[in-house]
C-alpha cells in the first residue's frame, strides 16, 4: 500500500484532531502518501481531496472539532454514491481509507470494505456507544464539559434552593449522563437502557428536601425524553421549583482532554498498521488498555452495553 486517505465524519468530537494527525504522521513515518479527504462522505464522493504533509497537521493536537470538517451524508447512503466515492479514491491510486466517526460512519466504511476497498474505523464520537472498545474519542472531553456546567449550575441551584433538570447528550445512549450523574452526585439519573422509576426520581426528590437539602440535581440522556417535559412532570409531582438546562452542542466543543489526546493517537496510528498489515473491514478500539481490533461488521450488530454495575453505584451513593 502506497497511498491512503483519511476522513471525519458524522458528529464531530474533540480529539478527532489528535486522530488525523496520528494517521498523517504515522503513514509519512512509513513512507506511505497520505490524502486528507474534507467534508466526509459527501466531500470523497465529490473529490475534495488533498495531499497532506508533516505540517498539515501541525498544531492541532489540542484543538476541538476537525480540521477536515465533517458531514453527514444521505447520497453515501445509496449505490451510485458509493461508486462515486470509490471513482474519485480510485483517480489518485488511494488504496485504503481510515474512517474516524460513529456507527453511522462505519456502516460506510461497511459498504466500502463489502465493495472490495479496504477501510478501517477509528471511534470518534461523544456518545461512547460503539460496542468493542470501552472509550470513543471525546466521551472523556465531553463528559468533563458537563461536569464544569453542573459544577456551574449547582452554585445557583443551591442559592435559590431549586431542582435541576439537565438534559445531556449521548442519542440513543446513556454514558454521558450516567458518568456525569456518578461524577457530580446526582440524585437520579436517567438513561435510555433502564426504565425510568418515575415514583422513586419524585420519593428521593421528597425525601432530600425533608433531610433539609438546598438543591437537586437530575441528569437525564437525551433518549429517554425531553428535559422540558420530565422538568415540567418533577414540578407538578414535587412543587419544587424546578428548572431544566439542556446542554446541547457546548458538549461536542473544546480542547480535548489529555486521556482523549492519547486515545486518539494510539487509535488513528493503530489504524494505519492495520492497513498496512493488509487487513480490512476491521474497526479498532481499546478495552482494559490494550489495543484492539474487530471485524467492522460483526461488532457494528452487536449492542452497545452499559455499566449497570455503575448505575446500581449512583443508587445507592444519591439515598
Ligand atoms: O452523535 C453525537 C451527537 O452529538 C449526539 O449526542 C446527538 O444526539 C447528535 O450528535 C446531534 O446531532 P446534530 O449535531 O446533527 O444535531
Amino acid at each position: 500500500m502506497k497511498k491512503i486517505g483519511v476522513l471525519t465524519s458524522g458528529g464531530d468530537a474533540p480529539g478527532m484532531n489528535a486522530a488525523v494527525r496520528a494517521v498523517v504522521r504515522k503513514a509519512i513515518y512509513h513512507n506511505i502518501e497520505i490524502y486528507g479527504v474534507y467534508n466526509g462522505y459527501q466531500g470523497l464522493m465529490e473529490g475534495n481531496i488533498k495531499r497532506m504533509e508533516l505540517g498539515s497537521v501541525g498544531d492541532i493536537i489540542q484543538r476541538g472539532g476537525t480540521i477536515l470538517y465533517s458531514a453527514r451524508s444521505e447520497e453515501f447512503k445509496t449505490e451510485e454514491g458509493q461508486q462515486k466515492a470509490i471513482e474519485q479514491l480510485n483517480k489518485i491510486g488511494i488504496e485504503g481509507l481510515i474512517v474516524i466517526g460513529g456507527d453511522g460512519s462505519f456502516m460506510g466504511a461497511k459498504k466500502l470494505t463489502e465493495k472490495g476497498y479496504p477501510c478501517i474505523g477509528v471511534p470518534g464520537t461523544i456518545d461512547n456507544d460503539i460496542p468493542g472498545t470501552d472509550f470513543t474519542i471525546g466521551f472523556d472531553t465531553a463528559l468533563n464539559t458537563i461536569i464544569d456546567a453542573i459544577d456551574k449550575i449547582r452554585d445557583t441551584a443551591t442559592s435559590h434552593e431549586r431542582t435541576y433538570v439537565i438534559e445531556v447528550m449521548g442519542r440513543h445512549a446513556g454514558d454521558l449522563a450516567l458518568w456525569a450523574g456518578l461524577a457530580d452526585g446526582a440524585e437520579s439519573i436517567l438513561i435510555p437502557e433502564k426504565a425510568e422509576d418515575f415514583e422513586q426520581v419524585v420519593e428521593k426528590l421528597k425525601r432530600g428536601q425533608e433531610r433539609g437539602k438546598k438543591h437537586s440535581i437530575i441528569i437525564l440522556a437525551e433518549g429517554v425524553g425531553n428535559g422540558t417535559e420530565v422538568g415540567q412532570r418533577i414540578k407538578e409531582a414535587t412543587q419544587m421549583e424546578t428548572r431544566v438546562t439542556i446542554l446541547g452542542h457546548i458538549q461536542r466543543g473544546g480542547s480535548p482532554t489529555g486521556s482523549d489526546r492519547v486515545l486518539a493517537s494510539r487509535l488513528g496510528a493503530k489504524a494505519v498498521d492495520l492497513l498496512l498489515a493488509g487487513k480490512a473491514g476491521r474497526m479498532v478500539g481499546i478495552q482494559n488498555n490494550k489495543l484492539v481490533d474487530h471485524d467492522i461488521i460483526e461488532i457494528l450488530s452487536k449492542p452497545h452495553q452499559i455499566d449497570m454495575d455503575m448505575y446500581k453505584l449512583s443508587n445507592e451513593l444519591s439515598i
